[in-house]
């Protein structure tokens, strides 16, 4: 196989909505593309679509380790010598909540199904852990991530606590290893977008929300170019976009010196 001077990007939960989205508007600016889920027939359908020269389909079960690992191995084969770019780990599921009525009647709880946080959360440090391995290797050492991560995981959401949990705790990891990743000369960021219609948005909540609350794939798109355009240079930054506009959001102020010191000037002085 022939080495590719074009840049490789892996997408996950590219199948459909977001992820199908930002794989089009990649190959668009002359990406490859690997496109990750666990739809086989729609990847399938959408990477033929696209073309066999810049964009394929790799069947994978983010929260599965062994599954990521081929992944990665797949893009890496994918790009002849060895190259990979860019990760968005976007693959996601929704669900309702497990644990505020855990049974009927009298019966004991059922261990709680936390399928929600492998997916949306635990797949995103496997995918971390082998980017960084990979692009450890590239001709030029380091890449971009851009994890999708929710408003829900900087607001309340008593909705979906268990989604909501697993949006905060993405947000926690891009924070805290953005910074850390940074002399690696790899940006690992977070998109946050406003309630998008796709396969995931529960149809009961569609016919609530009003035609100007909608955010479009468009925005989005537009978001994602911020954190994955060459000239792009931040870690650990969250971009929250609604309806048409983006918001860098900042993690809280320091309530006082003291947390201050703890929090932040203590590991500036252990050098991290
Ligand atoms: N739609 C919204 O309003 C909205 C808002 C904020 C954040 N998000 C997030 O955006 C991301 C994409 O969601 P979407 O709205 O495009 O939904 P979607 O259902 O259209 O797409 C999600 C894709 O992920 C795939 N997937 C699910 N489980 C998987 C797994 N275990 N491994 C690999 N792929 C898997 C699905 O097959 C699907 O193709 C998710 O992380 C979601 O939480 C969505």
């Amino acid at each position: 196989m022939c080495p590719v001077s074009e840049p490789v990007a892996i997408v996950t939960g590219a199948a459909s909505g977001i992820g199908l989205a930002v794989t089009k508007h990649l190959v668009a600016k002359g990406w490859r593309v690997i496109m990750a889920d666990i739809d086989e027939t729609a990847g399938m359908q959408a990477a033929k679509e696209l073309g066999a020269d810049q964009a394929i389909f790799h069947r994978t079960d983010v929260g599965l380790w062994a599954d990521q690992l081929s992944l990665f191995q797949c893009a890496w084969q994918w790009s002849g010598s060895g190259r990979l770019d860019l990760l968005i780990a976007n693959a996601g599921i929704f669900r309702p909540d497990d644990i505020c009525d855990p049974s009927p009647g009298d019966d004991m709880p059922k261990e709680p199904a936390l399928d929600v946080l492998r997916v949306d959360l635990f797949s995103v440090f496997y995918g971390l852990k082998l980017f960084v391995y990979y692009t450890k290797r590239n001709p030029s050492p380091g890449g971009k991530v851009v994890v999708t991560s929710s408003p829900t995981g900087i607001y309340p959401f008593p909705f979906a606590p268990e989604y909501s949990s697993a949006k905060h705790g993405v947000i926690g990891l891009v924070r805290s290893i953005g910074p850390r990743l940074q002399n690696q000369g790899i940006q690992v960021n977070a998109i946050l977008p406003g309630c998008v219609l796709t396969g995931a948005t529960p149809s009961h909540i569609q016919s609530l929300v009003p035609d100007d609350r909608w955010t479009s794939l468009a925005a989005i798109c537009k978001a994602y170019d911020t954190f994955v355009d060459d000239q792009a240079k931040y870690f650990g930054q969250c971009l929250e976009v609604s309806v048409d506009k983006v918001y860098f959001r900042s993690p809280p102020n320091y309530c006082d010196d003291a947390q201050a010191f703890v929090s932040s000037d203590l590991w500036d002085k252990l050098g991290y």
